[in-house]
C-alpha cells in the first residue's frame, strides 16, 4: 500500500538551507470550502416530513425550539418524524430575544454532549430567528462544527434569519456581537407555520421583505403594496410566493458576499439604527422587525434630507411602512427610547466596525446607496423627524 500522504509533504526536511528551516520564512496555507444547501419552501406537515427525512437520513436528529413552537408544531414535527423511523431528541428554550444569549447556548451545548450527540447527527433548529440564530451558533461550536437544518417558523425566519449561515447570540455591548458564518445543511419553511403566528410577529417579518424589495425589487414592493393585507392573514396564497421571492432575493445577494469581506451589505438596510435600539431597548421590548422598520424610516429620512430620493419614492416607502403598522416615528416606538443609548449603542456598532458605520441609504424603490460617513447629527435629527406620511407624501 502507498502512503497517503503526499511526496511534497514527505520531502520536507530540516536540512541547513531547506526553505522550510530558513530564519524568517513564511509559511503560507489556505483552506477553502463550498457550501451548497437548499430552501425548500413547502406548503404543509407531509412536504416538511419529506424533505426534513431526505436531509436527516439515518442519523439522530436533535431538535432545537423554544417553548411556543414546541407546543404548537415542534411535538407534532417529533412525532411524525418518529413515525418515519428517525430517532428524535427535542429540548426547547424560554421563547423570545432575551434567550439569544451565551448562557442558553452553553445550556443546549450541554443537553448535545448529555445526549452523546454524535459528528454526523443532525441538528434541527425548530423555530423563529432567536432559535435558529442560537441553535445555528451552537451547531457550528459543538465538535468543531456539526450538520443543522433550519425549519423557520416566523415569517421574520423564513425571509431572513434561515438564510445566510449568520449564526449568533447576543451581548449587552451589542447585538449579534458573538457569533459565525455556518451555514445549514438545508433550508425547509412549512408555510403552513405561519398561520399560528400573531399578526404582530408578521408585521415584524413583514419589514424584513420590505427591506429586500426596497434594496432589490420595485416588483415584489408594488406586490407588498396590492397584498397587503392578504399578507397580514397569513393567507398561503400570497406568502408562499412571497416567501419565495424574499428566499431569492437573500441567497442571491448573500452569494456574492457570504462572509461579509467587503461590509457593502445591501441587506444592513435599517438596520444600523435598528440594531441600537434593539440594544438600546435591552432585546425584545421591540420586536426585530419593528426596530428594522423604524431604521428604514430613519435611513429613507437621512436620504432625503440629503436629496438622495425622490419625493415618490420616499412617500412610498414610508406609506409602506405605515400600512402595515410598523413604527415610522420615535412616538410610533411606543416605548421611551433615550436617543443618547441610540446613538451611544451606534457608537458601539462603529467601533466593532473598526471606525465604519457603513449606513445603506434608498435612493429610490430597488436602489441603495452606502456610505459611511453618516454623522450622528444626521442620525439623531432623523430618529426625531416627526415625519407622518401625511407630511410624507
Ligand atoms: N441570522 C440572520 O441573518 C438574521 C436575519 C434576520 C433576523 N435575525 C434574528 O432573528 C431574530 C428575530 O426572529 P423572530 O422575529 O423570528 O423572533 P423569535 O424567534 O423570537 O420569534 C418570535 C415569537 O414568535 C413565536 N413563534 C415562532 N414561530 C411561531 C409560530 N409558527 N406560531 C406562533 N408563534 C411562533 C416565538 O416563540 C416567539 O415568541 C432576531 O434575534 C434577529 O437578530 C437573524
Ligand atoms: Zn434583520
Amino acid at each position: 500500500m502507498g502512503s497517503a500522504v503526499p511526496d511534497d509533504v514527505t520531502n520536507i526536511t530540516v536540512a541547513d538551507g531547506h526553505p522550510y528551516v530558513r530564519a524568517g520564512t513564511v509559511i503560507t496555507t489556505r483552506a477553502c470550502r463550498e457550501d451548497r444547501y437548499s430552501i425548500h419552501i413547502v406548503p404543509d406537515d407531509a412536504t416538511v416530513l419529506d424533505a426534513l427525512a431526505r436531509e436527516i437520513g439515518d442519523r439522530v436528529a436533535a431538535i432545537i425550539t423554544d417553548e411556543n413552537v414546541e407546543a404548537l408544531h415542534a411535538r407534532r414535527l417529533a412525532s411524525g418524524l418518529t413515525e418515519c423511523g428517525i430517532d428524535v431528541r427535542m429540548t426547547a428554550i424560554a421563547p423570545g430575544e432575551q434567550s439569544k444569549n451565551v448562557r442558553t447556548a452553553c445550556q443546549l451545548l450541554e443537553w448535545l454532549a448529555g445526549a452523546d450527540f454524535g459528528r454526523l447527527d443532525v441538528l434541527l433548529a425548530v423555530g423563529g430567528g432567536v432559535v435558529i440564530d442560537t441553535a445555528g451558533w451552537v451547531a457550528s461550536a459543538y465538535m468543531r462544527g456539526i450538520p443543522y437544518v433550519n425549519v423557520p417558523t416566523t415569517l421574520l425566519a423564513q425571509v431572513d434569519a434561515a438564510i445566510g449561515g449568520k449564526v449568533a447570540v447576543n451581548h449587552p455591548r451589542a447585538k449579534n456581537l458573538i457569533g459565525a458564518f455556518y451555514q445549514p445543511r438545508a433550508v425547509v419553511s412549512g408555510i403552513h407555520y405561519l398561520g399560528t403566528l400573531s399578526e404582530r410577529q408578521i408585521r415584524a417579518g413583514l419589514a424584513e421583505v420590505i427591506k429586500k424589495a426596497v434594496i432589490a425589487s420595485p416588483e415584489v414592493f408594488t406586490f407588498l403594496e396590492q397584498e397587503l393585507d392578504s399578507i397580514l392573514a397569513a393567507e398561503p396564497a400570497v406568502t408562499l410566493p412571497l416567501v419565495h421571492a424574499a428566499s431569492s432575493i437573500k441567497t442571491r445577494l448573500v452569494e456574492r458576499d457570504p462572509y461579509e469581506a467587503d461590509l457593502h451589505r445591501t441587506l444592513n438596510f435599517g438596520h444600523t439604527v435598528g440594531h441600537a435600539l434593539e440594544t438600546a431597548t435591552g432585546y425584545g421590548r421591540l420586536l426585530h422587525g419593528e426596530a428594522v422598520a423604524f431604521g428604514m424610516a430613519v435611513a429613507v429620512r437621512i436620504a432625503a434630507h440629503r436629496g438622495l430620493i425622490d419625493a415618490d419614492s420616499r412617500a412610498r416607502i414610508l406609506g409602506l411602512i405605515a400600512a402595515a403598522d410598523l413604527p415610522l416615528t420615535y412616538e410610533d416606538l411606543g416605548i421611551p427610547v433615550l436617543a443618547d443609548d441610540v446613538l451611544a449603542a451606534i457608537d458601539a456598532i462603529r467601533q466593532v466596525r473598526a471606525g465604519h458605520l457603513r449606513f445603506v441609504l434608498p435612493t429610490g424603490i430597488g436602489s441603495t446607496l452606502i456610505t459611511d460617513d453618516v454623522t450622528n447629527g444626521e442620525i439623531r435629527a432623523a430618529l426625531f423627524a416627526p415625519t407622518r406620511v401625511a407630511s410624507a407624501v
